[in-house]
C-alpha cells in the first residue's frame, strides 16, 4: 500500500495500515522521520503526480491512499485511474467540493443541504453593496485552496469590507481569492464528521472535535489545528440527522451532477439551534482529526471501502469508536505566524511508552530528530474515557522537550466536562 503525504495525518494513516495489514509492503511519499519507521519513504513531492504514478506502477502498489487535498484537487485519482492503478479518493471534479467553495455552496443550495446563507462575488463593488444590505455578522471566504487560511470570520462591517478588499483587490490569497463567498455567521459548537463515500453509499466514522485557535480557551489566532479529541458523543438522533440531512444528500447530489464521489468526505459542521449546518466540505481526512480517529477503529479503512463498493454492511469497527483519544499538537516557536526549524527534540522514546507520537513536521539531521515545521508532533493518548486519554497525552507531552515548544493544555477538556455532566455535548438534535 502507498500513502501520499508527509505530516501527522499521514503518519497516523501509515500506522493504521500497518496495524490492520501487518504483512503489506508499505510505502509513503514523501513521508517523514516518524513514518520511516513504518514504511519505505520515497522522496517524491505530493504535487508531482506523474512521478507518484510511476512509483505506484513500478512498485506494483495494490492500493494508494491520499492524505492532503492538493493532489486530489489537481487530479491524482484521475491520473491513477487512467493508468489502471488502484487508488482511493475523489476525482478532480468530485474534489471540487473542497477545491471550490463557490461550487460547494452552489451544490448545497441546489440540493437543499443545510448551510449558512451565502452569495458569491468576483467584483468588489457588488460585494460591498451586498454587505451593506446583510443584517448581522458575516464570514468572508476565498473560493479556492488557501492552506486553511482563506476564511475570515468578521465581527463588523469594517472587518468584512477589509476582508473583501484584501481578497479581491490585494489578492492576499492569490488566485484562490479571485472569487469569494460571503456567508452568514453561524453560532454553535463545531464538529468534524467523516464518512466513507462510494457513489450513493455512505458510512460514518466516529466524529472528532478540532481545536483551531492557538491558545487555551479558544483564544489567539487560527491555526491548522492545535489538537483534537474523539469520539464526540453525538446522540443517536443527531447522528441520524447528520447522515440523512447532510451526508447522504451530498453523496446523491454529487452523483446527480455527474461527479460521483468516492473517498473520505469530511464535513465541518456547526451544530446550530436549528440543527446541523455545513461550514465546509473537505475531500480527505482532517489533520489533526485523523490522528485521534484512526487509533479508535477496529477495522482498516480499505475494508470499509470494499464493503461499500460490494454493497455489504460496513464493519462496526469503522463506525464505533473503541475508547477515546486525545491528540495534542506540539508546535514550534512562532507558530502560526512563522516557525523555527532545525531545533533538536528530546524525550520521544520516553513519551512513546505513554502515547502514540505522530510526526507532523520533523526532520532528521545527523541521526537526531529536529523540528521541521510549525506543527511538529501530534501526541495521542488513548483510554477508556476522554479523561484517561487526556491524562496519557499530557503525561507524554511532559516528557518531550524542544526549545520554543508550545502547546495547548486544554485539548479535549470541554468534551470531557460534557461527558462528566452526562449531557449530550450540544442541546440540538431534538426538533
Ligand atoms: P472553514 O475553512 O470553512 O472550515 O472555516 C474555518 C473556520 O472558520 C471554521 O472552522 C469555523 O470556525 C469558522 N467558520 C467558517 N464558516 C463559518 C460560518 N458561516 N459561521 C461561523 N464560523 C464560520
Ligand atoms: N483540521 C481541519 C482540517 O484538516 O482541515
Amino acid at each position: 500500500m502507498f500513502v501520499i503525504g508527509g505530516g501527522g495525518r499521514e503518519h497516523a494513516l501509515a500506522w493504521h495500515l500497518r496495524r490492520h495489514y501487518p504483512d503489506t509492503a508499505l510505502y509513503c511519499a514523501p513521508g517523514n522521520p516518524g513514518i520511516s519507521a513504518l514504511a519505505t519513504c520515497l522522496p517524491i513531492s505530493v504535487t508531482d503526480l506523474p512521478s507518484l504514478a510511476n512509483a505506484a506502477s513500478s512498485l506494483e502498489i495494490d492500493l494508494t491512499i491520499v492524505g492532503p487535498e492538493a493532489p486530489l484537487v489537481t487530479g491524482i485519482v484521475d491520473l491513477f485511474e487512467m493508468r489502471g492503478l488502484p487508488i482511493i479518493g475523489p476525482t478532480a471534479p468530485a474534489a471540487a467540493l473542497e477545491g471550490s467553495k463557490v461550487f460547494a455552496k452552489g451544490l448545497m443550495r441546489r440540493h437543499r443541504i443545510p448551510t449558512a446563507e451565502h452569495a458569491a462575488f468576483d467584483d468588489t463593488a457588488f460585494a460591498l453593496r451586498y454587505l451593506e444590505g446583510v443584517p448581522g455578522q458575516v464570514v468572508v471566504k476565498a473560493d479556492g485552496l488557501a492552506a486553511g487560511k482563506g476564511v475570515i470570520v468578521c465581527d463588523d462591517f469594517a472587518q468584512a469590507r477589509s476582508a473583501v478588499e484584501a481578497m479581491i483587490v490585494d489578492r492576499a490569497f492569490g488566485d484562490a481569492g479571485r472569487r469569494i463567498v460571503i456567508e452568514e455567521r453561524l453560532e454553535g459548537d463545531e464538529v468534524s464528521v467523516f464518512a466513507l463515500v462510494d457513489g450513493e453509499a455512505v458510512a460514518l466514522l466516529p466524529a472528532a472535535a478540532d481545536h483551531k485557535r492557538a491558545l487555551d480557551g479558544d483564544q489567539g489566532p487560527n491555526t491548522g489545528g492545535m489538537g483534537a479529541a474523539a469520539p464526540v458523543p453525538l446522540d443517536r438522533e443527531l447522528r441520524e440527522r447528520i447522515r440523512s440531512e447532510i451526508i447522504e444528500p451530498t453523496a446523491r447530489a454529487m452523483c446527480a451532477e455527474g461527479r460521483p464521489y468516492r473517498g473520505i468526505l469530511f464535513a465541518g459542521l456547526m451544530l446550530t439551534r436549528e440543527g446541523p449546518k455545513v461550514l465546509e466540505f473537505n475531500c480527505r481526512l482532517g489533520d489533526p482529526e485523523a490522528q485521534v480517529i484512526l487509533p479508535l477503529l477496529g477495522t482498516g479503512l480499505p475494508e470499509g471501502f470494499s464493503a461499500l463498493r460490494e454493497g455489504r454492511p460496513v464493519p462496526d469497527g469503522l463506525s464505533e469508536a473503541r475508547g477515546a483519544a486525545v491528540g495534542v499538537v506540539m508546535a514550534s516557536r512562532g507558530y502560526p505566524e512563522l516557525s523555527e526549524t532545525g531545533v533538536p527534540i528530546s524525550g520521544l522514546e520516553q513519551a512513546a511508552s505513554e502515547a502514540l507520537i505522530f510526526h507532523s513536521g520533523t526532520s532528521r539531521r545527523d541521526g537526531t530528530v529536529t523540528t521541521g515545521g510549525g506543527r511538529v508532533l501530534t501526541v495521542v493518548g488513548q483510554g477508556g474515557t476522554l479523561g484517561e486519554a487526556r491524562a496519557r497525552a499530557y503525561r507524554a507531552t511532559d516528557r518531550i522537550r524542544f526549545d520554543g515548544m508550545h502547546y495547548r493544555r486544554d485539548i479535549g477538556a470541554r468534551l470531557e466536562a460534557a461527558a462528566h455532566a452526562r449531557s449530550a455535548v450540544v442541546p440540538v438534535g431534538r426538533r
